[in-house]
């Protein structure tokens, strides 16, 4: 590069929170943050992460501000150290960033946050990456905001490499192609108490069915990849319903155990088969936290909304649709 990077050189970004339907948990190797497992997730429109970054003269370290709240900046450093050393630039950065959701709680806000991050600082520092190497450079942040840096259906590859430059997500499908709803069943807004990063490492060490975690994934994953190619709905549900509880079987089956479920985590998944009984193809996905994502068609999405408002401990539901790549927001 010729020019050096200019202190006071901004730019913001959003980008939108994903949830996986073939769930990522496991790392092959902690300091390139690259997965043990590929995963396939959707994007979602209704939740979102807006970041701005700004490179400032006279910074000691860089600096986090999450809803207005400083917080520990550390893995955002990593994703900037990237972006510093690709501009031989040393300046530290500002990193304001807000979520339109509760953070930590379960939504993916490392995956909307780590994906607006990485293109508001490759932004802010004049960089024209491609979505490949926006994808790899989010990863560093969060595993899973390598896919938030697109839209609609995306699969993470886990990759094999040394230099982990083939661990990075690309789009399976756009939104646009496959309209789905997704409702979303809050059951509480404080953060969780064990993050993703720490309850994986815990996972691998202790439970008995990670070997087998990491020998089915293949076979999830390409079922998966083939249902969402041949637009079957009721496969795409059924798969994700499994892989989903095959997580939580690792989970729970950690020592010590991670249990993220609230007594209203466990009715909604009731609720959902009860749906589904009486003839709704409605499917259920949760994650790290006590939320539960529900996936249908848009057509039934809001005969599924009436029934998960009703079910007692659930404090909001929110309705998504797919949503679309990381985008600037300048
Ligand atoms: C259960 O991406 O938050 O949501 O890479 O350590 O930041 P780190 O983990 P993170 O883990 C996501 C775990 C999950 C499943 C998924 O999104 O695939």
């Amino acid at each position: 590069m010729s020019q050096t990077l200019e202190a006071g050189a901004t730019a913001r970004a959003r980008a939108h929170s994903n949830i996986a339907l073939v769930k990522y948990w496991g790392k092959n190797d902690a300091v390139l943050n690259t997965p043990a497992v590929g995963s396939i997730s959707i994007t979602l429109d209704a939740l979102y992460t807006d970041t701005r970054v700004t490179f400032r003269a006279g910074l000691a370290t860089d600096e986090l501000w999450l809803n207005g709240c400083r917080h520990d900046a550390t893995k955002a450093s990593r994703v900037l150290d990237l972006v510093r050393y690709s501009r031989g630039a040393t300046l530290c950065a500002i990193v304001e960033s807000t979520n339109n959701f509760p953070t930590g709680a379960g939504l993916a806000s490392s995956a909307s946050g780590f994906a607006a991050l990485a293109v508001a600082a490759t932004g802010a520092a004049g960089l024209t990456p491609t979505a490949r190497e926006l994808s790899i450079l989010a990863r560093h942040g969060s595993g899973s905001a390598a896919r938030s840096i697109f839209g609609g259906f995306a699969e993470m590859h886990a990759g094999s490499a040394a230099d982990g430059l083939d661990s990075y997500a690309e789009q399976l499908l756009p939104g646009a192609d496959w309209p789905l709803a997704i409702l979303v069943a809050i059951t509480a807004h404080g953060a969780k108490p064990i993050n993703s990063t720490v309850g994986m490492g815990a996972t691998a060490v202790s439970s008995p069915f990670y070997l087998a975690w990491l020998a089915t994934a293949p076979t999830d994953l390409a079922d998966m990849r083939a249902a969402i190619a041949a637009f079957d709905f009721v496969r795409v549900g059924e798969l994700a319903e499994y892989n989903c509880l095959k997580l939580h079987a690792l989970m729970l089956t950690t020592r010590p155990a991670l249990i993220y479920w609230n007594a209203a985590t466990v009715a909604v998944m009731h609720a959902v088969r009860d749906l589904r009984a009486s003839g709704i193809a409605a499917y259920f996905t949760i994650d790290a936290g006590p939320q539960v994502k529900v996936l249908c068609l848009p057509t039934d999405a809001s005969r599924v909304h009436a029934a998960l408002s009703t079910v007692g401990g659930v404090l909001e539901v929110r309705q998504s649709a797919l949503g679309p790549d990381a985008y600037r927001l300048d």
